[in-house]
């Protein structure tokens, strides 16, 4: 008898330490990222609530999604337009809107936090949250360029604490980094590595490194196209169509910059190249540093390298 209640006393611990799969998830900031996320979990089947300050933007958000969703839907369900509206509608219950993160992370198993590039932002939202979240609910920041360690040492929970990169577009762009800081246990990145999988996404293994492994080699790479064109050795359309029929790229580096934003580019620059002021690959730009200034910040303002209507 004590056997079998020891031996079920056992499995009972070892199930709930396996127990990981992440059914209810805070996505926070209701940008384009914090959208894109909270539409792909949703599209998943997972349950999730979007947090912002105001309903405004919550309203702005959820009309995103829709938008973005009916594209989709147009075309999966091109010879069923009624399946498709239904479809929506489905994905859409999955959503809930709250300006009050700390009452709804009482009941999540994930925060998935993107709002701004602000360390000292992140580490307060992520230092309420973490008195007010049960002690199962892993914590994950969508940071791009800031240490994921400097984020998760606001909290107390270390060990549930990593990153998860998602990109823009976030419903069609296949990949998520999933990044393992210093403290990260191995049992949350495993559960952040499955849920990323359970989105439909694809998930690569990143260290807490700047950039981890995308924007380490895309972010480069924007900043040299720009000094080719101030240097004079090509216009910015002839670059962006040489990068696209020559090396088979979506998007050319400038339509790339304005699609990203050139605000984001430059605080993930700037911030490299205080961190290593004599490596020439984090050099600032002039040019980006006027356009940011005149607040031509890219698709998002109508204006940047190119104008948008
Ligand atoms: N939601 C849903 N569907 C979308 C979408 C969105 N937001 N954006 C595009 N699509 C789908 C639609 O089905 C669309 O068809 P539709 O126009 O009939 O609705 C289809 O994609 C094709 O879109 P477009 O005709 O507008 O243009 P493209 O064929 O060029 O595809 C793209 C758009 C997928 C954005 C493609 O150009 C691309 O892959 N660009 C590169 C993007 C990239 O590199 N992203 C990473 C940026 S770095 C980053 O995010 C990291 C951060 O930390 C800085």
């Amino acid at each position: 008898m004590a056997f079998i209640t020891k031996q079920f006393t056992r499995t009972l611990c070892s199930s709930a330490a396996r127990n990981t799969a992440i059914k209810h998830i805070t996505v926070i900031g209701g940008g384009l990222m914090g959208s894109g996320i909270t539409q792909v979990a949703a599209t998943t089947g997972h349950s999730v609530v979007l947090v912002d300050t105001s309903e405004d933007i919550l309203k702005k958000s959820t009309k995103g999604i829709e938008g973005s969703l009916k594209r989709v839907v147009k075309k999966k369900f091109a010879d069923n337009p009624e399946a498709g509206e239904q479809f929506v509608q489905k994905v859409l219950k999955n959503i809930s809107t709250s300006t009050d993160v700390t009452s709804v992370v009482k009941k999540t198993d994930l925060v998935v936090e993107a709002i701004v590039e602000n360390l000292k932002v992140k580490q307060d939202l992520f230092s309420a949250l973490d008195k007010a979240a049960p002690e199962h609910t892993i914590f994950a920041s969508n940071t791009s360029s800031l240490p994921v360690a400097a984020i998760a040492g606001s909290t107390a929970r270390l060990d549930r604490f990593g990153g998860l990169h998602f990109f823009n577009p976030v419903p069609m762009m296949k990949l998520v980094e999933v990044v393992q800081a210093p403290g990260t246990s191995q049992q949350t990145f495993d559960a952040l590595f499955d849920f990323s999988k359970a989105l439909g996404k694809h998930p690569v293994s990143c260290k807490d490194t700047p950039g981890f492994l995308v924007n380490r080699l895309l972010v480069p790479y924007m900043m040299e196209a720009i000094r080719l064109h101030e240097r004079g050795h090509g216009s910015k359309e002839d670059i962006d169509v040489a990068m696209k029929l020559g090396a088979g790229y979506p998007m050319g580096p400038f339509e790339l910059l304005d699609y990203v934003g050139l605000d984001t580019s430059k605080f993930i620059i700037d911030g490299w190249n205080e961190m290593e002021p004599d490596n020439p690959l984090f050099a600032p730009s002039v040019l980006l540093n006027k356009l940011v200034a005149e607040g031509k910040l890219g698709k998002k303002t109508g204006e940047g390298f190119y104008k948008y209507k």
